[in-house]
């Protein structure tokens, strides 16, 4: 069986690479011969080993009867869903590393690969090199998933790491993480949270079987996060991450936010550094899950889209498992429906006793489980004796 490739760009020539140097590997584990079929890119590449193979024209993948397998990886929504829709309607599969494309599109793609026996993947878009989809949508299929924080976007985690522990420039650490192949073509997709807001959308849809919208998640990237933060929050025992959170709550809605979050130093999610990614799952029936492993870079995300390929080409049928409904109601809680504690900065005349606030160290504070139009209220009563700095839910 071949398996094309759409978009020879960072993920994509590693597909190419793994598919080529692991042939063996791979046809093993898929159970049947699996080759490097066409590879599509609008640019030429005269100069490697499968130069023979590239097409500019995806109406030739689409037509070639071999290609059973379409594996994107050139990012964005168009052309890369007209793509995919033509190639599921023809009863191709297709696997895909493209997240803007599974959190905008997931449903349409997945209710078309249903209505053609074919499967729709997309263990790459999360998690860069995680098995992270596959355990939660198989073996924790039925462990009743409550709740999910992920530290899911690896330039920030890289930035943070980076800047707090080597008191690297914002600007060199973002530059390096480009240069490592880890950042969005456009980086405000990560340093602004994005990234990790459509992530943590395909993990809750899948998890919990109905589209959660990222236009709906309330979404705040590390653009505001200053040194004074870090230290203080040191001081006090705790790390700042970037988390990615989303809950069920009874009434079946769910709550998802993406900020930095305060994290009790020495927890898991507070040793992960650099490229890193985690992902902590709680369950009525595990208690707590933990994945972890490097959430961008060629590599590890080529591997998770190979993956997929052999999944593949091992189903015989669609797997039923992976799937969401596009509900015509919004799933999403609403921001105030889970108060939280904050942890705050502030300057001047703070009368904490006043306020609830239990103190941590001069000038920093807890507050009492607040949502988020409490803690307007809050920040407005504060501003008049002084003035809010910074503040940064406590994760739990
Ligand atoms: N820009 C993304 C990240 C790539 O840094 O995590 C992997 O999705």
């Amino acid at each position: 069986m071949k398996t094309a490739v759409l978009g020879h760009g960072t993920v994509g020539s590693g597909v190419c690479e793994i598919l080529l140097d692991r042939k063996k590997d791979v046809s093993i584990a898929a159970g049947k011969e699996i080759e490097l079929g066409p590879v599509l890119d609008i640019r030429d590449f005269d100069n490697i080993p499968y130069s023979d193979r590239f097409t500019k024209d995806f109406s030739a993948v689409l037509a070639d009867p071999e290609v059973g397998i379409v594996a994107e990886a050139m990012g964005g929504i168009e052309p890369a869903f007209s793509y995919l829709k033509a190639a599921l309607e023809s009863g191709k599969s297709v696997v895909t590393s493209n997240k803007e494309l599974v959190a905008e599109k997931g449903a349409e793609l997945l209710s078309i690969a249903r209505a053609h026996n074919a499967n729709f993947l997309f263990e790459a878009s999360v998690g860069g090199g995680i098995p992270l989809m596959r355990p939660l949508y198989s073996a924790m299929s039925a462990a009743g998933i409550t709740e999910m924080a992920g530290i899911l976007n690896g330039t920030t985690n890289y930035i943070l790491t980076k800047m707090f522990s080597f008191g690297a420039d914002y600007s060199d650490a973002l530059a390096d993480a480009q240069k490592l192949g880890y950042a969005e073509r456009d980086p405000s997709a990560d340093v602004l949270g994005w990234d990790a807001c459509r992530k943590i959308a395909i993990l809750s849809s899948l998890v919990w079987k109905k589209t959660l919208r990222p236009d709906e998640i309330p979404t705040e990237g590390i653009t505001k996060i200053t040194v004074k933060d870090v230290s203080a929050a040191e001081k006090c025992g705790f790390s700042i991450k970037l988390l990615a959170r989303a809950k069920r709550l009874e009434n079946g809605k769910i709550f998802a936010k993406v900020s930095p979050a305060l994290v009790k130093t020495g927890s898991p999610l507070s040793t992960v550094s650099d490229v890193y990614n985690a992902v902590l799952v709680r369950a009525e029936t595990t208690g707590e899950v933990l994945f972890y492993g490097r959430g961008a870079g060629k590599m590890p995300t080529a591997s998770a889209v190979v993956s997929d390929i052999i999944e593949c080409a091992k189903a015989k049928d669609n797997i039923e498992n992976v799937y969401w409904e596009n509900g015509a109601q919004s799933v999403f809680a609403g921001k105030d429906s889970v108060p939280e504690k904050y942890f705050i900065r502030t300057e001047g005349d703070v009368d904490h006793v006043l306020f609830g606030l239990e103190k941590l160290c001069e000038n920093v504070f807890m507050t009492k489980p607040l949502t988020e139009s409490e803690f307007s209220v809050l920040k407005e009563k504060i501003n008049e004796h002084g003035s809010l700095l910074s503040k940064i839910p406590l994760f739990e």
